[in-house]
């Protein structure tokens, strides 16, 4: 089973995340259903399989088949259908792959759902499934079932350019076309159109509020682009309401197919790093922590590069979200993040190259917790933020200290907030268009189940 889900994923928020949650559920679901034809007994399973795969587990977990493949928007097409996108495409992808639940991405996809790209979606699995059923009837019927077996991985010889897709998803929010029509129409009408339940409390326009409020906040008010009819100078509140269950559903172990692209490039990486890091006559131990500290304030693609290139380095990677109090204190003379805890937690439990995650850690590090989670190095979100007594604590525990410098991508909030600056006057218009429709939205939500 391949999932389809596409989107503009601007500013990749735990929103985001979740919906790609829900896609892979639904098709995980339908492949259980066609593998065993028994939908009643998926949840027993699904406990049962949570059961396997503690540590101590004994039996093996059930594999899944499913894949959730991802299209991405072009930003000449964001731009054109929505205006401008803050987070630039390479940055986005790099986001959206991070996601632990996505097998793989297809990028610069159309914004409209056009019948030739919805035929190279659904085509794939039985073109080559007709190709490779011509040749096997050369054969005796002995390769005829080895076909059958092989057809469960037949994306393997799909053309590179279809993709094998069994159903596309979109969250339950409506989706228009610039000309008022519906995005998804093709697929509904193939009866091929699945919906999840868009999650309430973020979105990419509640961000960009965000994003602009804290732009002014920081310059102090020297920005003269800001638009003088906008008065309202009240900090934005969060939506977003933190379940227990919600963070089980995030934290729960991912199991992948055997074709998943995204998950085999990121465990070669991650084996070839240990390799090296082995080689290394210096490695103590083959059993290494990370320890990551920072605000994880507007999860962007750099912090994605430091927390893999944390889970390169190390066996295992905790990510110590710094708790608000510590952010908002006076001390800091900062700004308080515009993300609560809890919403700067979620973004980072659905990253693939985080083991574990503290939500609400102290901004030090102590002897505590390089006990407690037997840390054997840590990397500050921000090396300037690192003190004398941050050292003396590493230096007592035998910790080193790694510092993670930006590469490709900045992981500063304030180099995300610049952008919405500079085009205050595109995204305030925009801006105006998605709280309007966001509010309909809120005025007519009834309740949806979640998957
Ligand atoms: N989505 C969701 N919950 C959110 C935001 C988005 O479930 N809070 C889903 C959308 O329904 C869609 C997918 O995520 O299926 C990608 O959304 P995207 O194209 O990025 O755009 P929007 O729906 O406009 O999301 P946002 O308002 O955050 O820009």
């Amino acid at each position: 089973m391949r999932v389809y889900m596409d989107g503009c994923f601007d500013l990749a928020h735990f929103g985001h995340a979740n919906a790609l949650r829900q896609a892979r559920h639904i098709g995980e679901k339908e492949d259980f259903d066609d593998a065993f034809n028994a939908k009643d007994d998926f949840e027993d399973d699904c406990e049962d399989c949570e059961k396997k795969d503690g540590k101590n587990a004994t039996t093996t977990t059930r594999t899944t088949t499913c894949e959730l493949v991802v299209g991405i928007v072009s930003d000449a097409e964001i731009a054109r259908c929505k205006g401008p996108p803050v987070v630039p495409e390479e940055e986005r992808v790099k986001c959206v792959k991070a996601v632990k639940w996505v097998d793989d991405v297809i990028t610069n996809v159309p914004y409209e759902l056009t019948p030739e790209f919805v035929e190279r979606l659904f085509s794939g699995t039985h073109v080559a499934s007709r190709r490779f059923f011509c040749t096997s009837l050369l054969f005796s019927s002995l390769l005829f079932l080895s076909f059958l077996t092989l057809s469960r991985y037949v994306s393997l010889f799909t053309p590179a350019d279809e993709y094998g897709i069994d159903c596309i998803v979109h969250g339950d929010d409506p989706c228009y076309l610039p000309d008022g029509t519906d995005a998804y129409a093709i697929p509904k009408k193939l009866g091929k159109y699945r919906e999840i339940k868009r999650t309430e409390g973020v979105s990419t326009t509640d961000l960009v509020a965000r994003l602009l409020e804290f732009a002014d906040s920081s310059d102090g008010g020297k920005d003269t682009t800001k638009s003088s009819s906008d008065g309202n100078s009240k900090r934005h509140e969060s939506r977003f309401c933190t379940t227990a269950s919600r963070i089980a559903q995030f934290a729960a172990k991912v199991s992948y197919s055997k074709t998943s692209k995204i998950h085999t490039e990121d465990k070669q990486r991650k084996r070839k790093g240990k390799e090296e890091k082995r080689k290394n006559v210096n490695a103590k131990n083959n059993d290494t922590c990370c320890y990551v500290v920072g605000a994880f304030d507007v999860f962007n693609a750099g912090h994605v590069e430091l927390l893999e290139e944390c889970s390169v380095a190390a066996d295992k990677v905790i990510c110590a979200v710094i708790a608000d109090e510590y952010l908002t204190s006076d001390q800091t003379n900062q700004p308080p993040p515009m993300l609560n805890q809890s919403e700067r937690a979620m973004s980072a439990i659905a990253c693939r190259h985080c083991d574990d995650v503290v939500v609400g850690a102290p901004a030090r590090i102590t002897d505590d917790i390089c006990k407690t989670f037997n840390v054997t190095a840590v990397v500050f979100e921000d090396d300037a933020s690192i003190t004398a007594q941050d050292r003396k604590v590493c230096e007592k525990n035998g910790v080193e200290i790694l510092s993670v410098r930006e590469k490709h991508f900045s992981r500063k909030k304030i180099t995300i907030a610049k952008r919405v600056q500079a085009n205050r006057a595109l995204f305030e218009a925009r801006q105006k268009r998605k709280m309007a429709s966001e509010a309909a939205y809120y005025e007519q939500k009834s309740f949806v189940a979640e998957e």
